[in-house]
């Protein structure tokens, strides 16, 4: 499964530019699915069929990544960017990002004196180029970057680049390829452009119409120095949300995740995560209302150029999804 994060992580996949890493979700998964079809936004969505008694049951995670637009470039070659999706200019200077076409580039400032100015419009990437046509030959207005970071194991943990959400979509194929065929058809939905609004899920849970709706993400942690208060630590197993600035988690969901985690004597805690969102805050707006909750893997640094999640953490969910979706599930 190391290797599995590893080249899921490693992949680029800004949000709208998702092609290379749903191709390797894609290579993944195929064998592991009854079928596997790719929709008009891009949504990845395998299913495993069910023997027809049970619910339908899509579950979610994304493989676009935050990253950054490139929006001008000057006369001397340096490009100037936007966001895509949640990057703060703190977080953003000094790192190094990567192009769809394998150009990289370091993020560096103009002289700013008080710390507040410093605005993503105040940053540029420098690629090397030292005229506009010379950047031009490698990078278009519009193109986008990700961070580039390569994935680090350190035994019981990993940290590395878009654990947000390659780890959710490493627990759906692992997910996939453990568990038993059961009485649910098991939609799983690896969705795009998550980090600019939830949409890519809504198109899909409009399609797929589904009986329930679980989405696979990461989640911030209150176990670091001087952190934010949160009741989630690394380590201490899967998280199991209540709320989110997107959705309060439907309390039959939330039953069934923590009553099957007692059962199987999996580690969880509960989650209230404060700001965010999830790809269930889409999918339970869907037509007249979809039952959703959200598998969270506990991630420390989210947002930043490399994240950190524990194996133990991810186990948990891997072992809360597959029980659950063996179960016979009454919603
Ligand atoms: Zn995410
Ligand atoms: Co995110």
């Amino acid at each position: 499964v190391k290797e599995m994060i590893k080249r899921f992580c490693e992949t680029f996949g800004p949000s709208g530019y998702e092609d290379k890493v749903r191709q390797v979700i894609l290579d993944e998964v195929t064998k592991y699915a009854d079928s596997v079809t790719v929709d008009p936004l891009g949504n990845l969505i395998a299913l495993k069929k069910g023997d027809g008694t049970g619910k339908k049951v899509m579950m979610a995670g994304h493989i676009d990544e935050i990253g950054v637009i490139v929006t001008f470039i000057d006369d001397n070659g340096f490009l100037r960017f936007a966001n895509v999706g949640g990057v703060s200019p703190a977080v953003a200077l000094g790192q190094r990002v990567l192009f769809e076409n394998g150009t990289t580039g370091i993020i560096g400032q103009e002289k700013i004196d008080d710390p507040k100015d410093l605005k993503l419009e105040r940053l540029f990437i420098d690629i090397g180029a030292s005229t506009k046509a010379e950047a031009q030959q490698k990078v278009s207005v519009g193109d986008m970057a990700g961070f580039y970071a390569p994935v680090v194991d350190l035994g019981k943990r990993m940290y590395g680049k878009s654990m947000d959400d390659r780890i959710g979509c490493v627990v759906m194929a692992e997910t996939m390829k453990r568990m038993k065929r059961s009485a649910n058809d098991c939609y799983f939905v690896f969705t795009v452009q998550e980090e600019v609004g939830l949409r890519g899920a809504k198109t899909a849970a409009y399609a797929i119409s589904p009986d329930m709706g679980i989405a696979l993400d990461v989640t911030r942690t209150g176990d670091t120095p001087k952190c934010a208060p949160m009741a989630i630590e690394l380590g201490k197993g899967v998280a199991i949300k209540v709320k989110d600035a997107s959705i309060i988690c439907h309390p039959a969901v939330k039953r069934l995740m923590v009553e099957t985690a007692k059962k199987n004597g999996i580690p969880y805690q509960m989650e209230v995560l404060e700001a965010g969102g999830t790809d269930s805050g889409s999918i339970h707006l869907t037509k007249e209302g979809v039952p959703s909750g959200v598998i969270s893997i506990p991630t420390r640094y989210v947002h930043m150029p490399v994240e950190m999640i524990d194996m133990g953490d991810l186990e948990a969910c891997v072992s809360l999804l597959v029980k659950m979706l063996e179960s016979k599930i009454e919603i």
